[in-house]
């Protein structure tokens, strides 16, 4: 299936005197975009776009991010109105498949994730070969990667239905596969699924509970991290996804594209800035040392950046910050944590930023990672999990975003050219004369 685009006339581009015409296309939403894709072809020139900031990689239907105005929709409905109203369940539903599903639907689908929560017994004994003090982002990726080497009856990415149970599988065992990451880590043993419990309830159970004590599940907290699930869900074409379709681009096996986008996803520009932003907030440690750290993230000499400040498409209020904040209250209440000295560095740190006249005028904001480490941490979570919950959150992004792909007859390998600027006539000189 291919989305069929709207073109509304050409764009022109001269090159040594000759003139080449650039298919125009409206999106529904956002900037009109020319189509360079026969420019090679047509011109023996590439384009030159590190960092894809000009570059649509693809066309999609998934996720639409407005960054001036701080808008995120989610096939069309504001992010707004799905934290207020539907489960992170109902929202993966909608990523998948398109539309919110119906009663029986939802039921149908929580089922079916529910029911594919366990993993293979022999799986369970592969987190014995990592090391005990290994970070729970590396044991998530292996294991991840693993699953291709234990459900071979649903890595044929040409068959729809594989395509459907490997996707349910992924969302299904992801929390299974992170809280054994992280009860590993501690020497604890594992703790298998519940199936009479919600997505994030039971994946609070498999983390807090053990053998000898049930953990009893807070409402207000389990709630609250479904609503950082459902934040985190999808963000359409950032590093992570496209790591995701460019792995699967070949062909690979959804299991090792997954794993993929979780490598992708740890480092500290991305996924792991949950992490350093808490990192940050404990090395600032008192609302008195801000301005020290303002003045060092200014400085063009100082490698050290705000960490949740800051992002490539919201130049504006990242509209999941906003709520992230929201929530951080909400959950820091129900603890009775309103004092955190954490929260009031941050709250400080966010004011002092927002009228500061380097972060206008360079629009940077905080990001959806600048309050998400406060309420992990809330919620019991040690910092080297944050990252994994952000990938368990964000499996069923990639996965929908690898399906979109795979089902996109314009799908091509991702082959991306370069501007070569190495030696051309270097001769060969023998190792004995070097
Ligand atoms: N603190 C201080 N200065 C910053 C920050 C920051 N957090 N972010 C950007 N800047 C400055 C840069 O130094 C640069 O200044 P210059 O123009 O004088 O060179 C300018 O703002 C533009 O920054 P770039 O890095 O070029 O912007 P880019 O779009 O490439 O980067 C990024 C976006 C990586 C998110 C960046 O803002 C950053 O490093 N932020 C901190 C890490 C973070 O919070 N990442 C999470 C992103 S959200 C997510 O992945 C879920």
């Amino acid at each position: 299936m291919t989305t069929k685009k709207n073109e509304i006339g050409k764009a022109f581009i001269e090159i040594d005197n000759a003139k080449y015409e650039l298919p125009l296309y409206k999106p529904n939403v956002g900037p009109n975009v020319v189509d360079i894709s026969k420019l090679y072809a047509q011109a023996n020139v590439f384009t030159y776009d590190p960092g894809f900031t000009s570059t649509a990689n693809c066309s999609s239907t998934i996720t639409y991010i407005d960054g001036e105005n701080g808008i995120l929709l989610y096939r069309g409905y504001k992010i707004e109105d799905l934290v207020e109203n539907a489960d992170f369940l109902e929202v993966s539903y909608l990523l998948l498949n398109g539309e919110l599903p119906n009663i029986k639907e939802k039921n149908d689908f929580v089922n079916a994730i529910t029911y594919h929560s366990m993993l293979h017994e022999q799986m369970t004994r592969f987190y014995a070969g990592f090391r005990r003090d290994a970070h729970p982002m590396a044991i998530t990726c292996g294991v991840i990667g693993a699953l291709s080497a234990f459900y071979h009856d649903s890595t044929d990415i040409n068959d729809p239905q594989q395509r459907m149970i490997a996707s349910r599988r992924l969302i299904a065992k992801m929390p299974t596969i992170a809280a054994m990451a992280y009860k590993y880590s501690l020497g604890q043993p594992f703790v298998y699924p519940k199936n009479d419990l919600g997505y994030a309830s039971n994946f609070m159970h498999m983390c807090f509970s053990f053998p000898t004590e049930d953990y009893k599940i807070n409402k207000i907290l389990a709630d609250a991290l479904d609503k950082v699930f459902i934040l985190h869900a999808d963000h359409e074409q950032n590093a992570s996804t496209s790591t995701v379709r460019l792995a699967g681009s070949s062909g690979a096996n959804p299991f090792a594209c997954i794993a993929a986008g979780v490598a992708s996803l740890w480092g500290p520009a991305h996924g792991g800035a949950n992490e350093a932003a808490l990192n940050m907030l404990e090395e600032i440690g008192t609302a008195d040392n801000i301005t020290k750290y303002i003045k060092k993230a200014k400085d063009s000499n100082d490698p050290f950046r705000l960490m949740g400040f800051g992002h490539r498409v919201y130049k504006s209020y990242d509209p999941r910050a906003k709520i992230m904040q929201k929530t951080c209250h909400e959950v820091l209440d129900a603890l009775s944590l309103r004092d955190d000295p954490l929260l009031k560095v941050a709250m400080e740190l966010e004011k002092i930023a927002l009228e500061d006249p380097y972060f206008i005028e360079k629009k940077l904001y905080p990001n959806v990672d600048f309050y998400s480490g406060i309420i992990l941490r809330a919620l019991g979570f040690p910092k080297d999990m944050f990252t994994v919950l952000f990938a368990l959150a964000r499996t069923v992004g990639w996965i929908s975003q690898w399906k979109e792909m795979i089902e996109d007859s314009e799908q091509r390998i991702g082959r991306p050219r370069q501007l070569y600027m190495g030696n051309v006539d270097k001769k060969f000189i023998n190792l004995e004369d070097r």
